[in-house]
């Protein structure tokens, strides 16, 4: 019997939010089919199974009503299964879209006093995020967007928006905290619009803040995919920029609800360029896993759904990793002119004068097939597991 290759190891550092594995599956539809999960029982079980590390929501670890005594006893116990098991936490972020209060969003709200809680609440974990040793804190908007037009006005809704990570950015540099924090997108569920939709549009907003260095992007394979977009483009894009802070990989088939599948499931083929991009180097994030044990699913079936996120992507890494040791590859990829798009289009030394007049043959240009469907056929069949 040959060794199992894809056993996951802390040195992939692979991480979880504690939501995921705890996810009770109550949905629109349905009550809870699981009992809750106590942070500290996933931490051990994820150290278990190979993880490297955690990210937490505030209410992950005790819930909104908790007194002091009881945050603390919370916190305490979510600690101690850290530091017997060697987890990391790599990130953190604030849940401000489960209680009643935010139902309107937290930073866009039109009620100005939620604003003003919903920036307290964040201010509050990011210190516990702090003393945790987090580098990364992310900030999903699920509930700041809308369902109807003149009820949110939206260049408004943008202004306290960057208003709000102008105070925090604010904060953390005040505080002296070494977090960098990461937005991520998402189109629509649980608002019917969702303020930054894609990578694209929260790049753009970035840009507009007051020290646009300290934030970046989470992506989401699904969210992206929810929009009919190209993950592993976008993620490439985001580290084009120098934005790619941290990942949030799961599966998705298409444009429909957010469905949260294990990495690997729903659209394969886009998790097999996803994992080439990241292998390719620019992001040193830990992989990050953010999915959801569908609700057919016992205790047992939760830990071989986690399981199967870091087997998957092992796989796939081995996978690309043949496709891009094959000499046949490396022929393909020449055929296809790929080399030639990383040479710049102007020579040293060269201005828009010297190609102004440039006249190539375009007939024979133009009857030069490109050879991309050779090479696309390639990576099809280590993925379909023939090569
Ligand atoms: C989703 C989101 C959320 C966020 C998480 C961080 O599925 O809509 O992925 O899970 O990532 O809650 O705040
Ligand atoms: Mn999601
Ligand atoms: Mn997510």
């Amino acid at each position: 019997m040959t060794a199992d290759r894809f056993v996951p190891t802390p040195e992939d550092r692979f991480s979880f939010g504690i939501w995921t594995v705890g996810w009770q599956g109550a949905d629109v539809f349905g009550s809870a089919v699981r009992p809750p999960m106590p942070a500290e029982r996933a931490v051990r079980k994820l150290a278990e199974l190979g993880a490297y590390g955690v990210n937490f929501h505030d209410n992950d670890v005790f819930g909104f009503a908790a007194g002091e005594a009881e945050r603390d006893e919370r916190v305490a116990a979510f600690r101690k299964a850290l530091a017997e098991t060697g987890l990391v936490v790599t990130t953190a972020t604030t849940n401000l879209f489960s209680h009643p209060v935010f139902k309107d969003g937290g930073f866009t709200a039109n009620d100005r006093d939620v604003r003003r809680f919903a920036l307290a609440k964040v201010m509050r974990n990011l210190d516990l995020a702090a003393e945790l040793g987090a580098q990364t804190y992310v900030f999903w908007g699920g509930r700041d967007g809308a369902e109807s037009g003149a009820a949110k006005d939206i260049r408004a809704a943008l202004d306290r928006l960057r208003e709000a990570f102008d105070i925090l950015t604010g904060y953390v540099l005040d505080q002296g905290y070494g977090l960098r924090f990461a937005i991520e997108p998402k189109p629509n569920e649980p608002r019917g619009d969702i303020l930054l939709p894609t990578a694209g549009h929260a790049l753009a907003f970035i840009n507009s803040l007051a020290r646009p260095e300290l934030v970046g992007l989470n992506p989401e394979v699904g969210h992206e995919e929810m929009s009919g977009l190209n993950y592993a483009h976008g993620i490439a894009q985001a580290l084009w920029h120098g934005k790619l802070f941290h990942i949030d990989l799961n599966g998705q088939n298409g444009p429909r609800y957010d469905q949260d599948l294990r990495f690997g499931a729903g659209n394969a083929r886009g998790a097999f360029w996803v994992v080439d991009t990241l292998e390719a180097g620019g992001y040193d994030g830990p992989v990050h896993f953010d999915y959801k044990p569908p609700r057919t699913e016992d205790d047992d079936g939760v830990w071989a759904s986690a399981a199967a996120c870091m087997r998957n992507y092992l796989i796939l890494r081995a996978k690309v990793r043949a496709f891009r040791a094959d000499p046949d590859v490396t022929e393909a990829v020449r055929a296809a002119r790929v080399d030639q798009l990383a040479r710049p289009t102007l020579a040293d030394g060269e201005s828009w004068r010297d190609i102004r007049g440039f006249v190539p043959d375009a007939d024979e240009l133009g009857r030069q097939g490109m050879a991309f469907e050779r090479l696309d056929q390639l990576a099809l069949e280590y993925l379909y597991g023939v090569r």
